[in-house]
């Protein structure tokens, strides 16, 4: 009976459940197909400031709806922001991908912009929202929404730990050639070449990576996995969309669901790991509440010096911000 009571309230909630996802470009629109296949949500919206962008992508991905066998209502505006109100979980993914030869943090000038006044907009219609940022330079964009929302820091985060483990992950089940399904890691640390993947958190099966995989073959792992964003935007003449759609939907879901996941989150630090007043990539308990808990693992000399160097080039950026005047 109590069984019964809890999938009951289980499916009243998702039936309530709003999520937006503002920016109907790549990112956007495969995070929103995502959460629709996946029934996530109940309702979706998909926001961007192209005239009929977002409005032809929602239908296209609502006609998947017969096909696929899914309930998730999607629908699409153009800079409307009325249509958003409620939202659960707001996912920003618009501004200006890279493109070859830049890096992340060449976008802040466009992207602060874009940023400060979609978070503005969205918290207007949805005080209490959790925002998940996926736009770039990620964790200065955190920064910006967070000054913007001025709301709770634990609702406020970035999507890059996940995509980024991802892509060790998926570089690790090749190199084993075994399931990516049981390859656990943690990688910490900012969106860029300065992320800081932890071999001694990696595990296969519960097995130490260290014990499956030479030291050489394991340190190249690494190196591809921090230029992995760089190594698709080589390939395709832009940002990758699959992965960070499926990863940032994966954060929706764990909040949603209120699934208490551990997962490597962009989030504000007051203190943890020594650090103070950056928004950094760590692990943290994620659920109905946003970040619920920042856990502080236990980290050798190297890899503090490590995440000490990443912090440092993410600062370097956030005073770029500062001294940009946005706020
Ligand atoms: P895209 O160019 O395909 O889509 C961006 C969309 O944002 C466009 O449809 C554009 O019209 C819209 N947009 C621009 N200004 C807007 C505004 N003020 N309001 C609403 N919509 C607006 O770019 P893509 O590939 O989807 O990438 C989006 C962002 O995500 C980029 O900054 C990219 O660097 C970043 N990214 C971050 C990742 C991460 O791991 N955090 C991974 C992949 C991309
Ligand atoms: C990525 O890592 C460019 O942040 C983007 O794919």
């Amino acid at each position: 009976m109590w069984l019964i009571q809890t999938k009951i309230n289980y499916l009243y909630n998702l039936k309530e459940m709003k999520v937006t996802v503002v920016g109907a470009g790549n990112v956007g629109a495969t995070c929103a197909n995502v959460l629709a296949h996946n029934e996530i949500a109940n309702e979706i919206v998909l926001l961007d400031i192209k005239e009929g962008t977002a409005e032809g992508k929602a239908l296209d991905i609502w006609q998947t709806a017969p096909v696929n066998l899914y309930d998730s209502r999607i629908i699409g505006s153009t800079n409307d922001y009325t249509m958003t109100a409620d939202s659960e979980v707001v996912v920003i993914t618009s501004g200006l991908p890279r493109k070859p030869g830049m890096s992340r943090d060449d976008l802040i000038a466009t992207n602060a912009g874009i940023v400060k006044s979609v978070t503005e907009n969205i918290v207007k219609y949805s005080p209490n929202d959790k925002i998940i940022i996926v736009s770039n330079p990620l964790d200065v964009m955190c920064y910006t929404a967070y000054l913007a929302a001025k709301v709770n820091k634990n609702h406020v985060m970035g999507m890059a730990g996940v995509l980024d483990t991802a892509r060790y992950r998926a570089f690790l089940a090749t190199e084993l050639n075994v399931s990516p399904k049981d390859i656990q890691a943690l990688l910490m640390g900012g969106h860029g070449d300065t992320m800081v993947p932890l071999p001694r958190y990696t595990t296969v099966g519960g097995i130490p990576v260290t014990e499956l995989i030479e030291k050489s073959k394991l340190d190249e792992i690494i190196e591809r996995t921090k230029f992995g964003g760089g190594e698709i935007v080589k390939l395709l003449g832009t940002s990758a969309w699959y992965a960070p759609g499926a990863a940032a939907a994966q954060m929706v879901e764990a909040i949603v669901r209120d699934q208490k996941r551990v997962l490597p989150v962009c989030a504000w630090l007051e203190g943890e790991y020594g650090l103070n007043d950056i928004y950094l990539g760590v692990p943290v308990i994620l659920g109905k509440n946003g970040i619920e808990r920042i856990i502080e693992v236990d980290l050798n000399a190297d890899e503090k010096q490590l995440l000490v160097d990443s912090a440092a080039a993410v600062k370097t950026v956030m005073d770029v911000l500062d001294e940009m005047k946005v706020f």
